[in-house]
């Protein structure tokens, strides 16, 4: 047995009080997990802890929080791994972000993670004719969709979305890796219905900022900004939507900055999203980064030297690389989720790729 101490966040939005953090010591095994430390402090110090659990086996993903900063499940972390992550020598225990607090650590799922989910129509939508048996499906298409299928539906993702921070109604990485699930299965009638509802929305595919935040967070490999990019290139690349958001031409504008400069020349960008030239839609755009841009006048990170001149030139190497990707016939992509050998495979067959597109 090790002690502990948890230091927990308080909070009772009805009694109109701030949120407190509150200490307990308790004793454990260092491999039992922060879920059970939690559950010691409320058994024997404060039985009015709000923690919500179930599973306890990292499967019902109801025990969301964040530990020491960090979103994860509270019953998947080791008290000691807690511990080294501490910079204080305390077990620091959070409700989850970008969700309203119900109670202490219970956040609102319903409010916020719930809502996006039921908003991407997260069922099958049969093909038709319906067979008599069962849909024949390639297994590598299956396969490519048990990534996206592993989520338990935790929220962690969505705690730290950088991207939701700052626009609420942004439709989230959970949701949207929810909607992998279906745009590839071939099972589903609906894939362009569906890639061209999350593309036209303004808060939808072409939102999220690349920031890693939900790889990291994420406690079953889901992966989720991995979906969204493949959404993203399966509505451009092999739909052709091309929303009215823009979203779609500013991330072409984004490879064709980098294969004519070498590096991204940010100056380029927005006349590149909206074809090279001027387009009145560019103006509301243009004035809402004049604020940004001005700070970065007057911090020295933009000069109007370096917005005028195209420093940069792509190297012959980089040009290549572009050529080889582009000569490419079809698009080839990793599933890094799926790994180890085929157990059909004969015993010194080379096991498959590990690459499923
Ligand atoms: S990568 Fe995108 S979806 Fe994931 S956390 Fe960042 S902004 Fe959100
Ligand atoms: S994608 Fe991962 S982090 Fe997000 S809800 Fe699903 S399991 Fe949780
Ligand atoms: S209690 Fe079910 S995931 Fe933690």
């Amino acid at each position: 047995m090790s002690e502990f101490t948890l230091r927990l966040r308080r909070y009772d939005p009805q009694s109109g009080e701030p949120p407190y953090w509150e200490s307990h010591t308790i004793e454990l095994e260092p491999h039992r997990s922060v879920l059970e430390g939690i559950l010691q402090a409320r058994g024997r110090f404060d039985g009015s802890i709000g923690i919500r659990c179930s599973c306890r086996s990292a499967i019902c993903g109801s025990c969301g929080v964040r530990i020491n900063g960090q979103p994860g499940l509270a019953c998947h972390t080791h008290l000691d791994e807690a511990l080294e992550r501490s910079s204080d020598g305390m077990i620091s225990v959070e409700p989850m972000g970008n969700m309203p607090v119900i109670r202490d650590l219970i956040v609102d799922m319903d409010a916020v993670h719930w809502k996006k989910i039921q908003a991407v129509t997260p069922w099958l939508l049969a093909r038709e004719p319906v067979p008599e048996r069962e849909y024949l499906v390639d297994r590598e298409a299956m396969v490519d969709v048990t990534q996206s299928m592993a989520c338990i539906q935790c929220g962690a993702c969505v705690s730290d979305c950088l991207a939701m921070e700052v626009d609420p109604d942004f439709i989230g990485p959970a949701a949207l890796a929810k909607s992998y699930r279906f745009v590839g299965d071939p099972r589903d009638s609906e894939h362009t219905e569906r890639l061209t509802a999350l593309s036209e929305d303004p808060h939808g595919l072409y939102t999220c900022t690349h920031c890693f935040k939900c790889v990291d967070a994420c406690p079953k490999g889901v992966n989720p900004m991995g979906q969204i990019m493949r959404l993203r290139r399966i509505a451009g690349s092999d739909h052709h939507i091309e929303d009215r958001n823009n979203g779609y031409r500013h991330e072409h504008a984004f490879v064709d900055n980098v294969r004519r400069n070498g590096l991204l020349h940010e100056a380029d960008l927005l006349p590149d999203s909206y074809g090279g030239k001027f387009n009145p839609r560019a103006v509301p755009e243009l004035i809402a980064s004049m604020p940004v841009a001005l700070r970065g006048l007057l911090r020295g990170k933009i000069t109007l030297r370096k917005a005028l001149t195209h420093p940069h030139k792509a190297s012959k190497e980089l040009r290549a690389i572009f050529e080889r990707i582009e000569s490419k016939p079809e698009r080839y992509e990793l599933n890094l989720y799926v790994s180890g050998t085929d157990e059909d495979n004969e015993p010194n067959e080379p096991a498959p790729a590990e690459a499923i597109a």
